[in-house]
């Protein structure tokens, strides 16, 4: 175990980071989030604290405000960073790309400069496999060539490339880029989970809201894949093992100089139609669904090699697809309309 240390979370009101908290507590870690609340309610916060014992404090603060930013920065004690703040809708990017380079790019730019201004040398930045593109082939390794094909993507791929350029700038930083796969499920507990707005845009949340009746059916999108039942299949990964992944990434940076791109995927991957299946196990009864047409820029299949997390975070995915499913729909039963507003 590495020594307690203090963790700046951007962005950790949301999904993600809301299950990283959890995890970063309970080892010990001391946690301050900062996030606007633009996607997440401040319920997640406190579901947090009382999931886990341990010292988090929380700051609403828009990421592009580098004074507000600097001041909860000042005194805190940061030692690394974990930056999940930022839009993440591919469609909306489509049709908001200044917002979404302003947000993601310039947010992270604003990080940047309070950060070097306090020294604080140690980052971990959600990046994505979106960042792929059309993978040449499958599995996917971090040498795969990146080429996102929509502004979302694109973002990523350009803070990776920043962030790759910081740590060009002094030996002194230390930099891991995540590539999450497909996030899903929740903290076994049912408190904490995904609550998007809206219609969701992701398969597991849209097939949740159907097994709750906040909608009636899921449409699956193409079924004239060249996989083996025609489906997409994605590497799905529970968020409890996604936080893990972070929290390794945190305790062993310090002997990760310069800047790395880590798959954080379960190196397996599962059709639409599986997922399906698994759902309807885990939620006790079949889900309405049929076949529409296919997505634009779906891909027919996307794994990750996980062999580099494994290699330098000593980390492993180990939670099943019923176990993803079983604890998505804990979360979805418990709190039908996710988290009261407020
Ligand atoms: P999320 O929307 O639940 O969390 C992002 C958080 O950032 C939200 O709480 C939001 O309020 C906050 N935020 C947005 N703009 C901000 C700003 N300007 N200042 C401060 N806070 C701001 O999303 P998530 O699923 O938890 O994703 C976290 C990160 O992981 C994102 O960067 C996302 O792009 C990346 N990612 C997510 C997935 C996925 O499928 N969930 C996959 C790959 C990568
Ligand atoms: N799908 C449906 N019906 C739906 C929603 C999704 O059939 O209502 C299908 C999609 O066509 C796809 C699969 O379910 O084949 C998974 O779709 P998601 O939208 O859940 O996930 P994607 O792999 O398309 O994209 C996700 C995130 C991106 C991220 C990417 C990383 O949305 O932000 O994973 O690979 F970049």
């Amino acid at each position: 175990m590495s020594r307690p240390s203090t963790v700046l979370l951007t962005g950790g009101a949301g999904y993600i980071g809301s299950h990283t908290a959890v995890v970063l507590l309970e080892a010990g870690h001391r946690v301050v989030v900062v996030d606007d609340l633009s996607n997440s309610s401040e319920e997640s916060l406190r579901r947090v604290r009382r999931l886990a014992d341990g010292d988090l404090s929380f700051h609403r603060v828009d990421l592009r405000d580098v004074e507000a930013l600097d001041a909860v920065v000042t005194g805190a004690g940061i030692d690394s960073v974990i930056h999940f703040a930022g839009l993440k809708a591919v469609g909306e990017s489509v049709d908001q790309p200044v917002r979404y380079w302003d947000v993601n790019v310039g947010g992270t730019i604003a990080l940047l400069e309070v950060l070097e201004r306090h020294g604080i040398r140690k980052l971990v930045f959600s990046s994505s496999a979106t960042v792929y593109g059309e993978p040449e082939r499958v599995p996917i390794d971090e040498s795969a060539a990146v080429g996102a094909t929509n502004p979302y993507g694109r973002t990523k791929q350009a803070i990776e490339m920043l962030l790759g350029d910081v740590a060009g700038s002094s030996p002194e930083w230390h930099v891991v880029l995540l590539r999450y796969f497909n996030p899903v499920g929740a903290h076994p507990s049912g408190d904490i989970g995904e609550d998007p707005n809206g219609i969701p845009n992701n398969l597991m949340p849209f097939v949740m809201q159907v097994a709750v009746g906040r909608r009636d059916e899921l449409t699956i999108f193409g079924d004239d894949y060249p996989t083996p039942d025609g489906t997409c299949i994605r590497d799905y990964i529970h968020v409890m093992d996604l936080a893990a992944g972070h929290l390794a990434a945190i305790e062993r940076i310090d002997s990760l100089p310069g800047c790395r791109a880590v798959n954080l995927g379960t190196g397996s991957g599962s059709s639409v139609l599986q997922v399906v299946a698994a759902a309807s196990e885990a939620v006790g009864r079949p889900l309405p669904h049929r076949i529409g047409p296919r997505r634009a820029g779906d891909v027919p299949a996307s794994f990750a090699d996980p062999a580099l997390a494994a290699e330098l975070l000593g980390w492993r995915a180990e939670r099943t697809l019923p176990e993803m499913c079983a604890d998505a729909w804990r979360w979805q039963s418990q709190n039908p309309e996710g988290y009261p507003a407020g």
